[in-house]
Order: structure tokens, then C-alpha cells, then sequence
């Protein structure tokens, strides 16, 4: 969950929205009831960092103590469903796998005062005024292939605001972080972009040119400073109307963001679906992503193109043809260990289409966010290194511990997810213990077996069932940074519940 929009939201907010923001709009004609819960609320949110005042529609129907409806905000839209007792009512949202209400409030003299996300609200009926602006509909493109950008031969490495900083993101911060980059050794290590997430957004102006809001007020001495550091830089946008933080987005305007990026000299893009979902059905995910692979390109600039749209509609068997260098296989990691491993699971069917230039992505890092344990952060570098999976620090760079620097500049295990052979690991399970092989350019092999479990185990790995073609010659431990002895073609050691062994494995 993130606090945004003077709310809090979950990414599955964007995830479930298909329909409602569009449908919305013909529910709009409705007449609002005026006693009893149902009908149609509007609320308004706190002030957006670009000055727009974020709408909150409510559309309940009540029968007898049951309530159903549609809850659509400026990025989002999904289905309500709950109860009313008396004045008192409570909402679920049955997309998500939410086991507390969204939404709890009372009827209080003919408005609605409910809480959603942390934050309170107080709706009343709906007026004219309250619509949500009628877009036009825009048919997706016919399918073409769009010709590789030729970036991102290696997953790419960086960092990026959204885990830690949110809306909170400003050009300060990403100053100070770009300083903290080359300062900390994570440049050197080979994080090069510096990616601006939702909430840099301004409006557009007469020209329809999108503008940043007063976070940022010069982007393009922005772009020059993380420039001047040897980095490069990346920013956000949705094929949607909106972006999932209720921001201005691409819709529409595609061609034009990617020239405005390329003026600013934005060197990565991570386009998210978000309120796309209203408009387009799953099967204009790969045009509707053209498009933009297609405005980058004529944009004349290199600029590494992130899809991110949860792994819906099998992305990884078209993101390369739409240019794209990455893309999301999930929903958005947040920082615990069944998040993470969640998060890591789901990205296993697609291991067949990583490779130069196209990578899965099962989301940012949580390393050092401070809510894992140092064991369930080393898990999480060597799964990600497994997998050949783009890392990108989502920590605050400028006030690292000892410990996170060794975690996320662990020179050999970035080595693993750096292999120029691009191969994404699969797990073999076990009991509680999940073997994760990844074959390297150079023939050796990388191997982590990952503890699940409650208590430490003992592993033995066999170098038989390594792929190696002959017996071991070197053996090294990536996080003991020492060289360990296979016996008789096998290695035994203790994994501590919920960490990793991680071996760089080389055959004779
Ligand atoms: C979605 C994405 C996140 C982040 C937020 C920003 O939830 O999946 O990674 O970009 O939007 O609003």
C-alpha cells in the first residue's frame, strides 16, 4: 500500500480497473438518489501536486442490508460489493485480496462520510459537475513489428523512487540520490539510471505539451545534472488517460510525451497500464504498447522502453516486438517475504523469454527498505540475480548500512544477473528446499538453493545435477566470498530458514 493522493492505494487498485472508468461515464446519467445509500456519491481528495483536486465517484445500489456498486477515482476503477446496517455501511472490493473493508462509513445527514485508504472523505450526491472529462475513443493501431532499440543487452541496473519515496519524490531527491549513487559505489557497481516514478506530472499546456508540476521545475537541468554524473535518467507515464496515481498521462498523446521526453533527455520510460484498463480490453495491450514503442523510436533518442502491465496478456510473448526492453510479471512488490517470493514464483512460466535486450521483470527491490531480514534481502539479490531480473534499488541510497551495501554491491552475485548469456533461472522444489540453476556465458554455473522454511536445513548439491558436462574445478560462495570443496561430486551446507546459499560453480 502507498499513501498517495492524500489516500492509500494498493497497485491492484489499477490492476482490477477494467471498464469502470469508462462505464462510469454512462452511469454518470443516472439520477442521484437522495435517501438511503444508494446512488451516486461524489467526493473530493486532497489537492494533487499539480493542483487538480481528485474526484472520488461512488455508484451504490442497496437491496435490503446488500450493497453493490463501482468506486472510480482518477486512475482507478473496480466493483464494490458490502453491507449497510442501519446508516453504517462498510465496502469490499472482491477483485483484490483484501481481508479488511476498503471503504467504511455512515450516512450523516445526506452526505456520506467514509474512510478509504487512511484517509477521510465526505461525498455528496453526485451533480453534473462531478463527471469524469468524456475521452474519445481511440482504436488501437494495427499490429507491425516495432525494430529493436538495441539497449539493455544486460538487465538493466538502477535505481527508482516509487518503494520508498512515493509522491514524495522531488528534483532534490533525485539530485542528492544521483550524488549518492557515485558516492556509495553502486554507479561503479553498475546502477547507472536514476528513474523518476508517478507523481512528476504537471499539466499539459495549450499545446498539450505535458509539463512537470513544482517538484520539479526544470526537468531538463535535471536530466543535465544526473547526466554530469555518468548516469542516466528515467521517467513514468501510462497509456491511459491518467497514471495510476491519478496524474496526467500518454493517452493521445504518445507522440508527443516521447518527443518532450527525448527534448528533457530521458534516457529510460516505464509506461504502466493503470487507467488504460478503462478504455482497452486485454487484446489492445501489444498495439496500444506499440504505440509507444513506436513514438520512442521516432523520438530519435536511445530510450530503454519498461512495459508494466502485471504480466497480463502473456507480455512476455510480444514485448519485444513492441521494442520493449522489460516487463512487469506482476503485481507491485512491497516489502515483506511473501511479496517478494510471491512476486518471484510468478515470474517462473516465463524464464523461455528472457534474453539480450528483453527482460522479465518481477519488480523493483525492497533491499534495505528495512521491513525483510538480512538473510530474506540476500534472498532476494540471488533470486533476482537467478533470474536475470532488472535491479533496481528502491531504497534510499544516500543512508545505506553496511549491511544493504553488501547486499546490493555484491560485486560477484551482480555478476550472475549481469551474465551477458541472459538465461533466467528455474527453481526445483524440494521440501523446504528450492534449487535455482542458471547457466553462465563462460560455462560455469550459478546455483542457489533458497530455505522456505521455518528452521535451517541442510543442503547437498550434486554437481551431476548442475548441467556441468565434468567434474567440479572451482567452487566459490558468492555471499561467504570464499571457495568451497565439492567431496565425491557433492557439497553440503546449512541454510538458515528463509536465506540462500548462492555458488558460482565451473567444471573441469
Ligand atoms: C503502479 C506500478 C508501481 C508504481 C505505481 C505508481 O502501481 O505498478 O510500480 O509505478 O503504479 O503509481
Amino acid at each position: 500500500m502507498r499513501e498517495i493522493l492524500g489516500l492509500r492505494r494498493t497497485r491492484a487498485a489499477i490492476a482490477a480497473g477494467a471498464a469502470a472508468f469508462f462505464l462510469c461515464g454512462l452511469l454518470l446519467a443516472a439520477p442521484a438518489y437522495s435517501q438511503g445509500l444508494a446512488g451516486r456519491w461524489a467526493a473530493s481528495g486532497k489537492t494533487m501536486e499539480n493542483g487538480e483536486v481528485p474526484k472520488t465517484i461512488l455508484d451504490i445500489k442497496q437491496d435490503g442490508n446488500n450493497l453493490s456498486g463501482k468506486l472510480t477515482g482518477l486512475g482507478y476503477g473496480v466493483d464494490v460489493k458490502g453491507t449497510a446496517t442501519g446508516n453504517h455501511f462498510e465496502l469490499f472490493v472482491p477483485e483484490w485480496d483484501m481481508k479488511k473493508p476498503l471503504i467504511v462509513g455512515d450516512l450523516v445527514n445526506g452526505e456520506l462520510h467514509w474512510t478509504q485508504w487512511g484517509g477521510a472523505l465526505v461525498a455528496r450526491p453526485a451533480t453534473a459537475a462531478d463527471e469524469f472529462p468524456k475521452l474519445a475513443y481511440l482504436d488501437p493501431p494495427a499490429l507491425h513489428k516495432v525494430p529493436n532499440n538495441g539497449l539493455a543487452k544486460t538487465p538493466p541496473m538502477g535505481w527508482n523512487s516509487w518503494n520508498l519515496f512515493a509522491e514524495k519524490v522531488d528534483d532534490k531527491t533525485v539530485r542528492t540520490m544521483a550524488d549518492a549513487m557515485v558516492s556509495s559505489g553502486m554507479k561503479a557497481a553498475g546502477y547507472i539510471y536514476v528513474n523518476i516514478d508517478d507523481t512528476w506530472e504537471g499539466v499539459r499546456d495549450a499545446e498539450g505539451n505535458l509539463q512537470a508540476n513544482h517538484k520539479f521545475p526544470d526537468m531538463k537541468a535535471l536530466a543535465g545534472y544526473v547526466h554530469s554524473k555518468g548516469l542516466k535518467i528515467g521517467i513514468y507515464s501510462s497509456p491511459g488517460p491518467r497514471t495510476c496515481g491519478g496524474y496526467p498521462a500518454s493517452y493521445g498523446h504518445e507522440a508527443q510525451d516521447a518527443r518532450t521526453f527525448a527534448s528533457w533527455g530521458i534516457d529510460y520510460l516505464k509506461y504502466d497500464w493503470c487507467s488504460a484498463g478503462n478504455i482497452y480490453k486485454n487484446d489492445a495491450l501489444q498495439p496500444i504498447y506499440q504505440k509507444m514503442g513506436d513514438a520512442l523510436q521516432a523520438s530519435g533518442r536511445p530510450i530503454v522502453y519498461s512495459l508494466c502491465e502485471y504480466g497480463m496478456g502473456s507480455v512476455e510473448k510480444w514485448a519485444p516486438e513492441v521494442s520493449g526492453n522489460l516487463w512487469r510479471t506482476t503485481g507491485d512488490i512491497s516489502d515483506t517475504w511473501e511479496s517478494m517470493m510471491a512476486n518471484i514464483e510468478k515470474q517462473v512460466p516465463t524464464a523461455p523469454y528472457a534474453g539480450p535486450g528483453h527482460w522479465n521483470d518481477p519488480d523493483m527491490l525492497e533491499i534495505g527498505n528495512g521491513h525483510m531480514s538480512d538473510d530474506e534481502y540476500r534472498v532476494h539479490m540471488s533470486l533476482w540475480s537467478l533470474t536475470a531480473a532488472p535491479l533496481l534499488a528502491g531504497n534510499d541510497i544516500r543512508t545505506m548500512t553496511e549491511t544493504t551495501k553488501s547486499i546490493l554491491l555484491n560485486k560477484e552475485v551482480i555478476a550472475i544477473d549481469q551474465d551477458p548469456l541472459g538465461k533466467q533461472a528455474s527453481p526445483v522444489k524440494k521440501g523446504d528446499l528450492e534449487t535455482w540453476v542458471k547457466p553462465l556465458a563462460d560455462g560455469s554455473v550459478a546455483v542457489g538453493v533458497v530455505n522456505l522454511g521455518s528452521a535451517a536445513a541442510s543442503a547437498t548439491l550434486k554437481s551431476a545435477d548442475l548441467g556441468l558436462g565434468g567434474s567440479v574445478k572451482r567452487a566459490r560462495d558468492l555471499w561467504a566470498h570464499k571457495d568451497v570443496k565439492f567431496v565425491g561430486g557433492a557439497y553440503t551446507a546449512t541454510v538458515p530458514s528463509h536465506g540462500v546459499l548462492l555458488l558460482r560453480v565451473s567444471a573441469k
